[in-house]
């Protein structure tokens, strides 16, 4: 069984400190995905992990409640649990105290590379810091992970971003966007740049537009005091969708290294065009789910789980322009609700039809325009619908069918990563290519708070949908035009 880990000849040895390291994040995500790591040998060999938080434990009632969790995602291999709980440790402190910081630096006593995760509210990041600080923890050898959401609006982010500067340096900054240690979001930037296929075609002479939708069949819930104050526009859009957006969106960069990539990602979000009073009621949607049924389970409406009257959105979809040379008339739909009817986060690029039809008439109406279908969840799959012949023979002349071409991700009985476990050992090998820069976070929320403000200034409140629908009626309204649809 794992022993308590003493001080002495720690030396050199890589420390993980999980704060927050009781609460929901750290046992249904961070451990697991540790875990996994552990499994296949890739963590730091000689990486101690010390939870901490102010619930009431020792090392071994954490060692068991970690082992509790894991349980209920794992059929956990004893070996490698065995090795994983020979690391952990637990501390019991509040860390926004400088006393917190003194014991967590005792604790951990001589170390080398000192990773620092913040699975906690994002409002405690500032006197958290200075405890880390006041106990000197912010040496050159510190990484500092912080979860979303970095503020509610620029104002708050920057200040988050001051808070955090003022300890460390940008480059000891990791900000998590789990999105981008998903599996196929990676893949994207690969199909992009590694195949000479997509990318001549990749521009507003060959494609039509771009959905991106992220679709959750959850309901709010009990995550409402928090849910309440960000809406799917703070929650959601601010950082999964446009960082999806940007994925698409960005030039090629000149290599696949930190400041290249979110260089040309953050030229993207300043081509993003500003909403305004004038065209926010016509290119976004905001709606609140009402009760209804998802997957065939009754569901209270949004008003009912928060128990008063409130205008939060559930819903948000909105065509987003982007003025640069490449996507100048190329409308970018985006769309994530809660208590929708099915669990799907998909990018579709819909390329142009072909501009004439030499197969006459039966075909005509046969034809479609090719559409690229990146599937991230929940099943990871590229599918390129291309027109073939429709196999045999017709007195009308040549038939024509659509055929999806696959690239089916998922190795036949492998296991699905949890984002996270990418994200960590990126974060232990010192990569931030997958993470987001200040300028980056700073940039998105300029765009949402111009696209709040166009909302109060129009007077937009959230229309309702039934738990279990594709949103308001708006959503299909705003997506018609020209015979678009969503891909549903
Ligand atoms: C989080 C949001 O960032 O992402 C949640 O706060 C949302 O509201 C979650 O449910 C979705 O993540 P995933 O990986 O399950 O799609």
């Amino acid at each position: 069984m794992a022993k308590e880990t003493n001080n002495a000849d720690q030396s050199g040895r890589e420390v993980l400190v999980l704060l927050g390291g009781a609460g929901d994040l750290a046992l249904r995500m961070l451990l697991p995905s540790l875990y996994y790591l552990e499994v296949d040998r890739l963590l730091p060999h000689d990486l101690r992990i010390i939870g901490l938080a102010r619930a009431d434990h020792d090392g071994a009632s954490y060692r068991k409640l970690v082992r509790e969790h894991l349980g209920k995602r794992a059929n956990v291999e004893e070996a490698a649990w065995n090795r994983l709980a020979a690391r952990l440790d637990y501390l019991s402190v509040d860390i926004t105290k400088e006393e917190g910081g003194k014991a967590l630096a005792e604790k951990i006593g001589p170390h080398g590379d000192l990773v620092v995760y913040f699975a906690l509210s994002p409002s405690l990041y500032g006197p958290v810091c200075q405890a880390l600080k006041a106990a000197d923890l912010t040496g050159p050898q510190t990484r500092l992970v912080l979860e979303k959401p970095i503020g509610r609006d620029l104002e708050s982010s920057c200040a988050t971003n001051a808070a955090v500067g003022a300890v460390v340096d940008e480059s000891q900054i990791f900000r998590i966007d789990h999105y981008l240690g998903k599996e196929t979001v990676q893949n994207l930037t690969a199909l992009r740049f590694a195949n000479v296929l997509f990318e001549p075609l990749w521009d507003n002479k060959s494609i039509d537009h771009v959905q991106i939708t992220i679709a959750e069949t959850e309901k709010v819930g009990d995550r409402w005091p928090y849910y309440d104050e960000y809406g799917a526009l703070r929650d959601m859009l601010q950082n999964h969708l446009l960082q999806l957006l940007c994925l698409v969106a960005m030039e090629a960069p000149s290599g696949f290294d930190p400041d290249a990539v979110r260089d040309e990602k953050v030229k993207v979000l300043r081509s993003l065009r500003p909403f305004t009073k004038a065209n926010a009621a016509h290119d976004t949607v905001r709606g609140q789910y009402v009760a209804g049924v998802v997957e065939g389970s009754a569901r209270e409406g949004y008003l009912e789980e928060v128990g008063k009257p409130t205008k939060t959105e559930t819903f948000v979809a909105m065509k987003v322009d982007i003025d640069n040379w490449r996507w100048a008339g190329v409308p970018f739909f985006l769309r994530t609700g809660k208590n929708l009817p099915d669990r799907r986060t998909q990018i579709v690029v819909q390329f142009k039809p072909v501009p004439h039809n030499i197969f006459g008439k039966a075909a005509q109406g046969e034809t479609r325009a090719n559409r690229l279908v990146i599937d991230l969840q929940p099943d990871e799959d590229i599918s390129l619908t291309v027109m073939t012949k429709r196999p045999g023979l017709s007195e009308e002349g040549m038939r024509l069918q659509s055929l999806p071409l696959s690239l089916n991700m998922a190795a036949p009985g492998s296991r699905r990563r949890i984002a996270y476990e990418k994200l960590l050992l990126d974060v232990f090998r010192g990569d931030r290519t997958l993470f987001v820069r200040r300028d980056e976070v700073e940039q998105a929320w300029k765009f949402v708070d111009g696209v709040a403000r166009a909302w109060a200034e129009a007077g937009i409140d959230p229309a309702p949908y039934a738990a279990g629908t594709w949103g308001p009626q708006g959503a299909h309204a705003l997506i018609a035009p020209q015979g678009r649809a969503w891909n549903e």
